[in-house]
């Protein structure tokens, strides 16, 4: 499959060095607004083809697939305009500003017979699934605590007085839809429709939120998610079910995850797979379901970025965070 690539930070490098794991990917052309940058960037990457001009780019027959990871404000009219060309769109997370965006964009999807995707790596990694198979060892679950806060350099910039995206409602950032998204991917996947959303917020000057702790309400228990910017946690996540709880580092990547059964308080590793590279599990997956087309698995993959992207509109509107692309 030829892909071409918009973003030149790390996280598209990432993102191709994932991918080149898999035969089925080729880097065709890389986008950058800059010509020097789009020029360094594909030598970096050995990319055949460079492009300033997003419609250009769209319009070539040489790509069949593009992975997008712009600020999040753009997200929306980027994704559209490949969509609008029959390209399948790879949107890094999150994956826009709000539903009426999200809805709009699969219907374009649709119309034009091609495929949109959420980036969200936690999500489609294996040990996801060993997550999900050790909860059920639990029993009735009782609680969960998951979260990801993480300081940001970008937030040095920020108190120096600059406005870097993620702190900037213009661009649609703040804690919750940057780092909040994982362990709230986590939750949604694992539990489904909370019956209840409450977000408390330290919303800073910018209108966005550097840190908060959303509440999840669940039949028999609540889940628990914090995120920062502006500071770092250091303690496990944590399901906790009425035989045993099962904890594990990192919302974002799952690793070193273990069950603790309450009876005899054993501490029983949890076999996961090795993370390195995990942004390969969620591109093989995408392309699968393209190769395949997997209605199923996409209606799946849908339903589960709409749910998560209406919580955290919702949380937002609790706590008075509006957009720029909403005003
Ligand atoms: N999955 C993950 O683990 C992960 C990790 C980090 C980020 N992300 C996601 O990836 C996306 C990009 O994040 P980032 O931190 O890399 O963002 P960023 O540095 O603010 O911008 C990403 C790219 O967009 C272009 N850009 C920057 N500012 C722009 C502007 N004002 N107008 C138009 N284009 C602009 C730049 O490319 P050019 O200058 O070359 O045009 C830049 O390389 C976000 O949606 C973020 O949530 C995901």
């Amino acid at each position: 499959m030829n892909f071409g690539t918009v973003g030149t930070s790390w996280i598209t490098s990432s993102f191709i060095d994932a991918s080149r794991k898999s035969d089925d990917f080729i880097l065709k052309a890389v986008y950058s607004r800059s010509e020097i940058k789009a020029k360094e960037f594909a030598e970096k990457h050995q990319a055949a083809l460079i492009y300033t001009d997003l419609e250009e780019m769209a319009k070539s027959e040489k790509i069949d697939c593009v992975y997008i990871a712009s600020p999040n404000s753009l997200h929306y009219e980027h994704a559209l305009l490949f969509l609008r060309h029959k390209k399948h769109v790879i949107c890094e997370k999150p994956i826009f500003s709000n539903t009426k965006e999200l809805k709009e964009a699969f219907r374009v999807a649709k119309e034009n017979g091609v495929y949109l995707f959420e980036a969200i790596r936690n999500f489609h990694s294996p040990n996801f699934k060993a997550l999900k198979n050790a909860i059920e060892k639990i029993g009735p679950v009782r609680a969960a605590n998951l979260h990801r806060s993480r300081y940001s350099s970008k937030y040095n910039e920020y108190l120096s007085g600059s406005r870097p995206n993620v702190f900037s409602a213009e661009y649609s950032g703040g804690a919750l839809t940057d780092l909040g998204i994982y362990p709230l991917y986590l939750s949604v996947g694992l539990f489904g429709n909370p019956t209840k959303i409450s977000y408390s917020a330290n919303v800073l000057e910018s209108g966005i939120d550097g840190s908060g702790t959303l509440t999840l309400g669940y039949d028999g228990f609540i889940s628990t998610i914090m995120c920062s910017k502006i500071s770092t946690s250091y303690i496990p996540c944590e399901i906790q079910g009425e035989k045993g709880t099962v904890v594990f580092e990192d919302a974002g990547v799952i690793v070193d995850m273990k069950l603790i059964d309450n009876a005899t308080g054993q501490e029983l590793p949890v076999v996961t797979y090795n993370m390195e590279d995990d942004m390969k599990f969620e591109i093989n997956n995408f392309m699968r379901i393209i190769s395949n087309k997997n209605e199923e698995e996409y209606l799946e993959l849908k339903e589960l970025s709409l749910l998560t992207l209406s919580i955290t509109e919702e949380a937002r509107r609790q706590n008075g965070i509006i957009y720029g692309c909403e005003r």
